[in-house]
């Protein structure tokens, strides 16, 4: 049995350099807050405890991502990594180990940090480390002739020679319970920033005897932090990257993975097919053979097999069953519901309405509150005015029903079965079945009529 394993994620931090009024480590990468990202990493690695150090905005973080298994720890005063190291100590458990992480560094894969941490026992520490050919501003790993790990030196506290290394520290490290409650008492701030430094645990580990297991991620951005808007935007472009990268093994075809965005979850079936700049948010899921054009958005909604949105439509909290058409210009609205085949045409808006198997709605129209059958037909421009200004009603359409344009339907109204509804009407009143109902000015032709002319 290895000891159980604590997570400490340091998020006190101000972000002076994201000129923001939210804390830091609530900006998104990929729709998520960074520190988000961090914690769903956390879980993924095991932790049976995730202590979450805040400070600056700690009410905003706190609203925003309490949970069940997070543990939130304030420290009033940000004087360095170690004094927010040294805020946890009263929660760790005595056997456990402990694995130190940044809210800041979004994109850490798990595995890394699982290599890491199988590393901790009672004679060796781990640490993760990385080559950069410009480490400016960084803590370099400073080792002996043997190749050891002998201490980190801050960039501000470190001589010319050091700052030749291109080894710095990411920050993230692992170690056990017993040894921070034994180092970090002790840590001084007599260094160039006046901090407690997280960082001189290293030498101390040695000065104990303790062995330094170094680490080394698949790839930089794994240990990349957020400090300015530039770094959140190129981390935002890696994780699009690696998203469009997974769902092509998948075996989906982005005609631009350069343009492809998704900020949730995005499943999909076989032989989809997603053209450039749409952008999928919250949970999508696609069926086998589903085709989105350029430029949509998809959020929160499902879509059967074979199912087509064309160019620039727009769809939210619907769901679409197989074979149907959006678009282009479509806009599926929260509570649309689209049975098989059912076609949505450019500029239709639909709201809180069902469209029954095999229908159409082709141009220029706003169905909501609606519920309407299969097989109808509704006419370019037509209505339903669900709204009185105060209360909205619902327009119920039966199967087979024609609809001729330009209709307004004024709801709480119903057109029964095969009803026939001539172009131009006001239909103020239920249709019965089968029946053409014609509800417009009668049209009166004058003859001889003369159009007015203009004095020149
Ligand atoms: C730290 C490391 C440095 C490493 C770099 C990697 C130390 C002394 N230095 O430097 O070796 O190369 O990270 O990015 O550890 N934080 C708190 N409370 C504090 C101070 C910081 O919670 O009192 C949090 C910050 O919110 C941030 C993280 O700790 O998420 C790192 O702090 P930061 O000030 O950015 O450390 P660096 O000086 O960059
Ligand atoms: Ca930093």
């Amino acid at each position: 049995m290895s000891k159980p394993l604590d997570i400490v994620i340091l998020a006190a931090g101000k972000g002076t350099r994201m000129r923001s009024d939210l804390p830091k480590v609530l900006h998104p990468v990929g729709g998520r807050p960074l520190l988000q990202h961090v914690m769903d990493t956390a879980r993924v690695v095991g932790g049976q405890q995730m202590l979450t150090v805040i400070g600056h905005g700690a009410e905003q973080v706190q609203a925003r991502l309490a949970a069940d298994d997070v543990t939130f720890v304030m420290q009033t005063e940000q004087l360095g990594t170690g004094h927010a190291v040294q805020q946890v100590l009263p929660h760790l458990r005595d056997d456990a180990r402990v694995l130190i992480l940044y809210g800041d560094v979004p994109l850490t894969q798990a595995e890394t940090l699982k290599k890491l941490v199988a590393h901790v026992d009672d004679s060796t520490m781990g640490l993760l480390t990385v080559n950069l050919p410009d480490p400016g501003g960084y803590g370099r790993i400073v080792r002996n002739a043997e190749g050891e790990v002998e201490a980190i030196v801050e960039h501000k506290d470190a001589n010319d020679e050091q700052r030749q290394i291109s080894e710095i520290n990411t920050g993230i490290m692992a170690t056990t319970a017993k040894q921070l409650q034994t180092w970090l008492p002790t840590l001084s701030n007599d260094n160039a920033q006046g901090e407690y430094y997280l960082t001189d645990i290293i030498a101390f580990a040695r000065r104990d005897g303790i062995a330094i297991a170094v680490e080394q991620p698949e790839t930089v951005e794994e240990v990349e932090g957020i400090n300015n808007r530039q770094q959140q935007a190129a981390l935002e472009r890696f994780y699009q990257r690696r998203q469009a990268e997974a769902l092509m093994v998948q075996g989906v075809t982005l005609l631009d993975p350069a343009r492809f965005d998704c900020r949730g979850e995005l499943s999909v079936g076989r032989d989809v097919v997603i053209d450039i700049n749409c952008v999928f948010e919250g949970t999508v899921e696609l069926a086998d053979g589903v085709e989105i054009g350029p430029n949509c958005l998809l959020k929160n909604c499902r879509l059967g097999p074979g199912t087509v949105i064309k160019a620039n439509s727009v769809i939210e909290d619907a769901t679409l069953e197989d074979g149907c058409e959006v678009g282009p210009f479509g806009r599926l609205r929260p509570g649309a519901k689209l049975a098989s085949g059912v076609k949505i045409g450019n500029f239709v808006e639909v709201k809180k309405a069902s469209i029954g198997t095999g229908s159409k709605v082709n141009h220029l129209s706003y169905i909501g509150d609606a519920v309407i059958g299969s097989g109808v037909n509704v006419g370019a421009g037509t209505i339903t005015c669900n709204y009185d200004g105060v209360n909205k009603f619902q327009t119920r359409i039966g199967d087979g029903v024609f609809v001729g344009s330009n209709t307004a339907l004024v709801a709480p109204v119903t057109l029964g079965k095969n009803a026939t509804v001539g172009a131009g009407s006001v239909i103020t009143r239920d249709i019965p079945d089968e029946e053409l109902a014609v509800a417009r000015g009668k049209q009166r032709n004058i003859a001889g009529w003369q159009r007015p002319t203009k004095n020149q």
